[in-house]
C-alpha cells in the first residue's frame, strides 16, 4: 500500500456526498486537499473540520465553465500546483422522464457537468502530470455507464461517455507514468436523488425505501484503494453496488439487517 501523505489531491464536487466523503477519507491519510464546488461555504466548513488533519485549499468552481476551470487551475499557488491525484466527481442527474417528454435544460446540465466539466478539468490538470511523469486520474462513473434504464437516457449517456473517456485517456497516458481508474457505484444515499428530483425530498427518500444503500464513505474507501496500489498496479474499474441491488432494475426491497 502506497502512502498518500503529502500527496496533492484535487476533488471536484467536494461539498456533498461522495466528493465530501473522499475529502474526509483522503484527509485521514494525510493527503493535502484541493476542494472544489460551487457552494464555497460548504467546502470552507469542511476545510475547517479537516484542517486538524491536513492542509486544505478551497476553490469556488463551476466545472461547466471552461474559462473558470482554466483560470482556477493556472492560478493555483505554487505549493498547490503539482497535483498527484485528480478525482473527477462533480456530477448530477436531472429527472427520470421518458426521453420524448423530458426537459431539455436538464439534459444540458447533465451533459455540461458530467461530460464537458469532467473533460475541462482533465484537460487542464493532466498536462502537469505528463510533465512530471506521474499522476492518477480517478473518475466517478456509475452503473449507469454500463447499463441503460427507462427515463435515464441522458444520464446513462453521460456516464457511458465517462466510461469511454476513462478507457481512451488510459491509452493516451499509458507511457507517461499516469494511472486512470473509474469507480462506478450503484445506489449511494447522498444528495443525488434530491437534485435529480428538483428538491422533492419525499421522492428522493423513496429511491432508497426498504433497502440499505451504499454510503459516500463506501465509495471513498474504494477510491482510496485505487490510489494506494503500488505504482505498477492500476485498478481500471471498480463497480460497487449495494448488496441488495443486482443491477439498475433488480433490487430486493425487503428490509435487511446489513
Ligand atoms: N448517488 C448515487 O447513487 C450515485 C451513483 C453513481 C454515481 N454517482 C455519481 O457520483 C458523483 C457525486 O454525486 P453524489 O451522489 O455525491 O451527489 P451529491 O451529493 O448531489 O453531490 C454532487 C456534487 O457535485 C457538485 N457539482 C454539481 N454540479 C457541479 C458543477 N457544475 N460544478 C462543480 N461542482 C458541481 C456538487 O457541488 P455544488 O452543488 O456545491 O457545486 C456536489 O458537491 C456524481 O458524478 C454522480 O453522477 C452517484
Amino acid at each position: 500500500m502506497v502512502s498518500l501523505k503529502n500527496k496533492t489531491v484535487f476533488i471536484t464536487g467536494a461539498s456533498s456526498g461522495i466528493g465530501k466523503a473522499c475529502a474526509e477519507e483522503f484527509a485521514e491519510k494525510r493527503a493535502n486537499l484541493i476542494l472544489c464546488a460551487r457552494r464555497k461555504n460548504l467546502i470552507d466548513e469542511l476545510a475547517e473540520k479537516l484542517k486538524e488533519k491536513t492542509k486544505v485549499f478551497t476553490i469556488k468552481l463551476d466545472v461547466r465553465n471552461n474559462n473558470e476551470v482554466q483560470k482556477v487551475v493556472e492560478s493555483l499557488p505554487e505549493e498547490w500546483k503539482s497535483i498527484d491525484i485528480l478525482i473527477n466527481n462533480a456530477g448530477l442527474g436531472r429527472g427520470l422522464n421518458k426521453l420524448y417528454e423530458d426537459n431539455v435544460e436538464g439534459w444540458e446540465e447533465m451533459i455540461n457537468t458530467n461530460i464537458k466539466g469532467l473533460l475541462y478539468v482533465t484537460r487542464v490538470i493532466v498536462p502537469g502530470m505528463v510533465n512530471r511523469g506521474k499522476g492518477h486520474v480517478i473518475n466517478i462513473g456509475s452503473i449507469a455507464g454500463h447499463e441503460a434504464y427507462p427515463g435515464g437516457g441522458v444520464y446513462c449517456a453521460t456516464k457511458h461517455a465517462v466510461n469511454a473517456i476513462t478507457k481512451s485517456l488510459r491509452m493516451d497516458v499509458l507511457d507517461k507514468g499516469i494511472r486512470v481508474s473509474t469507480v462506478d457505484p450503484g445506489m449511494v444515499e447522498t444528495n443525488f436523488s434530491n437534485v435529480r428530483f428538483y428538491g422533492d425530498e419525499e421522492r428522493a427518500k423513496n429511491t432508497y425505501k426498504g433497502l440499505t444503500p451504499l454510503t459516500g464513505k463506501d465509495i471513498a474507501e474504494a477510491v482510496v484503494f485505487c490510489a494506494t496500489r503500488p505504482p505498477h498496479a492500476n485498478i481500471n474499474e471498480i463497480i460497487i453496488m449495494p448488496s441488495v441491488q443486482a443491477n439498475t432494475f433488480v433490487t430486493s426491497r425487503k428490509q435487511q439487517n446489513l
